[in-house]
């Protein structure tokens, strides 16, 4: 009876059917999703998605559900679509994904994923000199921009530190200095390292939400003074919130100056690198330690997939192993494949098969092309919001990430705020558009990712009309 079960289960023709199954049904939903039919999303509430699946999944034995499934999720390929910094995939990527899966590589040691491995080592090398970084700099892939900078930071207080934190235990006294509208993903690595509320220097944002480096002398000393030691800087590139980029060249100086560990988080926007027309977001990149870029949200790859470059191959090194390495030398033969001596994770996905397909199948330009159209597309949003009436910037886009909020004349500030919500709320209920929301500096704002390739501005004009008559509503005017 078990050998019946596990015979049947992995049935190669069983497999085929329903393999084909599903890409054809994804074909249609892709079809379907990008001409933009129907809402973005059907939203449920939390309890009752448990309850449909709760029943669903105690009908055991009854196949698996799958348009079911794809009338609850969220349809990222939807032109309307423009909410968080998650791809449409490309299909090719998925496809990938989707080998990767099957093959089930688990990466750990070099034999278990012979080409994934050196495909890792091509794509992160590429992604290097992309970055501007000469022959000795290194990468990894792992899984996210979290884990990525975490790691990086690791590297850098493995390398920049003189104690032996990494063998005998941490005695505090260690800083990081980072923007107040950086990820909270930084705040949070710097948590788990030890460091604590007070390792974490925060450093405020100028009116464009990006780090103002004329404070970072006066914080830095202040905390020497405290008896505290910065080790890293970190500068986004850009921002979560706003889609804000920091002044890499000037945090690049200020590191150089204080011998500190310079890192660059660029999980949405570090792809600028790939941009000849918007490059000059990102100058003083190739001065970091180290950068962080997310395949999954501007480079059109599934969840989840990021690089960790080093600009030092032999710091990447350092970061797990009990032994400082200093150098690659020449004489000793550098162990790039056996990439768990590097990561953070074991077994690990193996999705440089998703970089290698795109960059064989398409080649680099197409990662310029996306950046370039998403980049343009929020600057004509944002001329879109300033020719309207009642309608607000938190600043100027940057990237494709724009804040702006419905503010007709008459309302109290505070009650501006519930309007978004209200209005942010009722959007998310009837699924037509998916947007977000935001605070920034207390002021609650609806906040934009264009992430798809197929927005445009009449949907961005759609957009504003909608949420106005939402807005109406809620005032009691319709
Ligand atoms: C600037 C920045 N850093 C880090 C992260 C976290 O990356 P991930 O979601 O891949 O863990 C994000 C996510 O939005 C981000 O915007």
């Amino acid at each position: 009876m078990e050998e019946d079960l596990l015979h049947q289960a992995y049935d190669p023709e069983t497999f085929r059917k329903e393999g084909q199954q599903l890409i054809n049904q994804l074909s249609e939903y892709l079809k379907e999703t990008l001409s933009g039919y129907g809402p973005v999303l059907n939203y449920s509430d939390p309890k009752e998605q448990l309850e449909l699946w709760k029943k669903d999944v105690s009908e055991s034995g009854s196949g698996v559900d799958t348009a079911n499934i794809l009338k609850h999720i969220t349809r990222v390929h939807h032109p309307r679509y423009m909410g968080h910094q998650v791809a449409p995939p490309l299909p090719v990527a998925s496809l990938m994904a989707l080998l990767g899966g099957f093959l089930n590589n688990g990466m750990a040691v070099y034999e278990m994923g012979m080409a994934p491995t050196a495909m890792e080592h091509l794509i992160t090398g590429w992604l290097c000199r992309k970055v501007g970084y000469s022959s000795s700099a290194r990468g990894i892939l792992t899984s996210g921009g979290t884990l990525a900078n975490l790691t990086a930071l690791l590297s850098a207080r493995r390398n920049g530190v003189a104690e032996d934190i990494w063998n005998r235990g941490y005695s505090g006294g260690l800083a990081i200095l980072v923007s107040e509208a950086a990820h909270y993903c930084v705040d949070r690595a710097a948590r788990i390292m030890g460091l604590g509320e007070a390792g974490v220097l925060k450093v405020p944002v100028l009116e464009n939400f990006s780090m103002d480096t004329s404070k970072l002398p006066g914080i830095y000393e202040a905390a020497r003074q405290k008896g505290l030691t910065p080790f890293a800087i970190v500068g986004s590139a850009p921002c979560t919130a706003t889609g804000s980029y920091d002044h890499l060249e000037a945090l690049a100086d200020f590191a150089e100056e204080n011998d500190l560990w310079f890192h660059v988080d660029g999980a949405h926007g570090g792809p600028a690198v790939l941009s000849e027309k918007y490059k000059f977001l990102v100058q003083g990149i190739q001065r970091a330690d180290s950068v962080v870029i997310d395949g999954h949200k501007m480079m059109g790859m599934p969840v989840i997939t990021t690089a960790l470059l080093f600009s030092d191959g032999a710091t990447s090194y350092n970061t797990f192993s009990q032994e400082a390495e200093y150098l690659l030398a020449d004489t000793v033969e550098e162990d790039w494949s056996n990439g768990a001596k590097r990561t953070f994770e074991c077994t690990k996905l193996t999705s440089s098969l998703t970089w290698y397909a795109v960059l064989k199948q398409y080649g680099e330009p197409i990662f310029e092309a996306f950046l370039n159209r998403q980049y343009d597309l929020a600057r004509s949003f944002s001329d879109l919001i300033r020719e309207r009436p009642n309608w607000e910037l938190a600043c100027e886009p940057q990237s494709n990430i724009l804040c702006f909020r419905w503010a007709p004349l008459g309302i109290p500030s505070g009650g501006l705020d519930e309007i978004n919500e209200n209005i942010r709320k009722k959007a998310l209920e009837e699924g037509r558009f998916y947007i977000v929301q935001t605070r920034l500096k207390g002021t609650l704002y609806l906040r934009t990712s264009l992430m798809n390739p197929f927005t445009g501005t009449a949907h961005l004009s759609e957009l504003l009309t909608y949420l106005e008559t939402l807005g109406q509503v809620f005032l009691g005017n319709e």
